[in-house]
């Protein structure tokens, strides 16, 4: 969401005769985007705001840090002008204001969903996300986005669409649909099964559509036989567990338990063939135990991830559970992450081996500099894959897996 906001800001900013340049040094003006999900992040952007500021650079704070830390940004970063994310339709008055009277100052305003009249596409690019849906009413006691997106709100259908016939016209063949919780997209109108309908029927040159992500207790039949029936939509769910102990799902204010998760899954792998599932897990929730840890080890064993983002519980400013007693220390969290990963690399190498020798139909997305030789893509169900040869990223093939290499198939092109 913050890649496409950057984006958005980008373009908006050239349009308006900003000139953007390589290296930093050159660069009057710094934006930094910023995320507040986990600790790390922040402190990453509040540090790179103060370097920049010691090389006497304008610096312009956006994003989620902007809109939960405000005026106290100014001081804690150093930064010039702080922008909620709310406030991007103002950032050109905003940057101007700061050119005249040098004044400092925060700006969070509710200005609703900030959009482009009209996209324009780099050159040589083939995707390109598409905002469906702002913010987040699930208020999971983790979580800071509620806080810092607010309100959940759905974008019409009628926009999204003009948006991405913009983007085909102008070469893009692959969108990736972002929302916090995709499933509860409505408009009035049309849901979110009806979108994605609606987006693979009315577009020519799309030939994957994409989306991030839903929520599991969201997810519904109709959407699952809709990507089941569709040659356009991506053969992929990411489906975040966050935890599999039912005593931590309930704390956490997930809205499902482990066995609902479980069977949500498993009916995703029965009815979309080929379909990958990934996942974003939590360790070392408030009062989490080695019992309920080992619950969601049982939930990656049973559901067999093609993929995961793992991460350490981090406490948020402002969340019920960074007020709950029984915080972990770190040292458990580190160690019950690390068996984590280890269980989760064994599922996935499990599930890559089922690729061998199977066809795969490929995007290849760049060159690849590490492997000479190979090109870079991703099969029809998100899986990433080394390409023998050199393809012009952007062009879709069809080869066969002939090897894994770590958990990279390498493909070989069919003459
Ligand atoms: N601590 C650790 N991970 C978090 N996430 C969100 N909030 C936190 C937090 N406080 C993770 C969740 C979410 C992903 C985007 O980031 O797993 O799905
Ligand atoms: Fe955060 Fe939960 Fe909303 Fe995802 S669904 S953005 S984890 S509150």
């Amino acid at each position: 969401m913050n890649e496409l906001d950057s984006e958005l800001i980008r373009q908006k900013l050239l349009n308006e005769g900003y000139i953007e340049v390589e290296n930093e040094k050159n660069a009057e003006i710094i934006l930094i985007n910023t995320c507040s999900v986990r600790k790390k992040a922040e402190e990453k952007a509040i540090h790179y705001s103060r370097e920049m500021k010691n090389k006497k650079k304008t610096v312009v704070m956006l994003g989620c840090l902007a809109q939960h830390k405000r005026e106290e940004l100014l001081k804690i970063a150093k930064a010039d002008i702080v922008i909620g994310t709310k406030s991007y339709e103002k950032i050109i008055d905003i940057l101007l204001d700061f050119e005249r009277k040098q004044t400092k100052r925060a700006i969070c305003e509710d200005l609703g969903i900030f959009q482009l009249k009209s996209r324009k596409v780099k050159e040589g690019e083939f995707s390109a996300y598409v905002n469906i849906q702002h913010g987040c009413d699930n208020f999971c006691t983790f979580c800071v986005v509620p806080y810092t997106r607010g309100r959940e709100v759905s974008r019409k259908a009628s926009d999204i669409l003009e948006e991405i016939k913009q983007l085909e016209e102008q070469g893009i063949v692959e969108i990736i649909l972002l929302g916090q919780n995709v499933d509860s997209y409505f408009d009035g109108k049309y849901d979110f099964s009806d979108l994605l309908k609606l987006i693979e029927d009315e577009t020519k040159y799309i030939r994957r559509i994409k989306f991030t992500s839903p929520n599991p207790r969201d997810i519904t039949m109709k959407v699952i036989k809709t990507i089941a029936q569709s040659e356009k939509i991506v053969r992929w769910i990411h489906l975040p567990l966050q935890a599999g102990s039912n005593k931590i799902l309930k704390r956490m204010n997930r809205g499902y338990t482990k066995e609902e998760y479980i069977y949500q899954a498993l009916t995703i792998r029965d009815i979309i063939k080929d379909v990958s599932i990934t996942t974003d897990i939590i360790v070392g929730f408030p009062s989490e135990t080695e019992e309920d840890f080992e619950e969601t080890i049982d939930v990656v064993r049973t559901v067999k991830y093609d993929g995961a983002y793992m991460f350490k519980y981090s406490p948020r400013e402002g969340t019920p559970a960074s007020l709950f007693k029984e915080q972990i220390d770190n040292e458990t969290k580190g160690r019950r992450l690390r068996k984590l990963i280890d269980e989760v690399n064994s599922v996935i190498s499990e599930r890559r081996k089922l690729m061998i020798n199977k066809e795969y139909e490929v995007l290849v997305e760049s060159y690849n500099s590490k492997d000479l030789g190979y090109s870079l893509g991703k099969t029809f169900n998100n899986i990433s894959v080394l390409i023998k040869g050199f393809f012009k990223p952007g062009t879709f093939l069809k080869g066969i897996v002939k090897d894994i290499k770590g958990h990279t198939p390498i493909i070989e092109i069919r003459n």
